[in-house]
């Protein structure tokens, strides 16, 4: 049985040293504005958060196995934070390597926040151009030492839904979830088809499948019907519900550390109110 712990994943203590197979996750985009306005006091706490995080990802990892995270730089008020960056520098410095760089290019029809490259149909001349993002990056890192598989041959890829859905490239062409999946509206969630290609690439049937930032479950969702256990950390007591609709029987923790935060943020989004009356971490 899976489990899901509603606290802050700075500290995973529920998880034992060495015990993971794989960690696959995608951390809030720091203040992003249409997920999470003003959630960190700033770019300095929002990077410490990440390393605290990441050192207990390297902790409770297995020798050898990943930790794939799912990121996009960010743009607040006209200046890119560059996460992506970063989050590699930050990971290389606590001892992970990094492996790959894998982009996830969404449908041009995509666009979520808006259509930048707008400015230059009014402007058509040189420096009125500001490019629409239509990707999101996949790093892939592994911590040292060689890995041990288990259930290898239940574990083995199907060669011809890899070749034929091109899963050998460093591109891949998968639709985001469409707002018409009940999930959209609670975060930024990534495809189910991302997860299972990550999951399938990078762990064993039976291994444990960690999300430090499980948002509304896909990671678990995805490892259960692959045949993975799974733990995730959430610190939003907001999305229990959807957490339980989508991942099925789990157990369920409880710390006092967890938040209500969806509310806020969605208020904080929809009027922009000042950073004085966000939720912060
Ligand atoms: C980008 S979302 C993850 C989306 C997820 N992949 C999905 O499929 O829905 C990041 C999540 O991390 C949560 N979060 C932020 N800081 C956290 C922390 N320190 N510990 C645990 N969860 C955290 C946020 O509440 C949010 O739900």
């Amino acid at each position: 049985m899976g489990k899901v712990i509603f606290g802050d994943s700075r500290d995973m203590r529920e998880v034992s040293n060495e015990s993971v197979g794989l960690v696959l996750s995608s951390p809030p985009y720091y203040n992003a504005p249409y997920d999470f306005p003003d959630l960190f006091r700033d770019y300095r706490s929002y990077i410490s958060t990440l390393r605290e995080v990441l050192f207990e990802v390297r902790r409770v990892l297995q020798r050898g196995r990943a930790a794939v995270f799912v990121v996009q730089d960010v743009r607040i008020d006209g200046e890119l934070y560059p996460i992506t960056a970063d989050l590699i520098s930050l990971a290389r410095e606590i001892g992970l390597r990094y492996q790959d760089r894998i982009i996830w290019r969404k449908p041009e029809g995509y666009i979520r926040i808006s259509r930048r490259s707008g400015v230059f149909v009014q402007h058509p001349y040189p420096l009125y151009f500001y490019p629409d993002n239509v990707y999101e990056d996949v790093l892939v890192f592994r911590k040292e030492g060689k890995p041990q598989l288990i259930n290898r041959e239940e574990s083995k890829v199907d060669l011809n839904l890899f070749q034929r859905e091109k899963w050998y490239l460093s591109v891949w062409e998968l639709t985001n979830v469409l707002p018409s999946q009940r999930w959209s509206k609670f975060t930024a969630a990534f495809p189910e088809e991302l997860a299972k290609r990550v999951i399938t690439l990078y762990s064993c049937v039976g291994d444990v499948v960690l999300d430090p930032f499980l948002g509304t479950g896909t990671t678990a969702a995805v490892a259960r019907a692959l045949r993975r256990d799974f733990v995730g950390y959430e610190v939003d007591l907001e999305l229990e519900e959807v957490i339980r609709e989508r991942v099925g029987e789990a157990e369920v923790v409880k710390r006092s550390d967890a938040k209500r935060l969806r509310t806020t943020l969605k208020a904080a989004v929809t009027k922009r109110t000042p950073s004085d009356s966000s939720p912060s971490l």
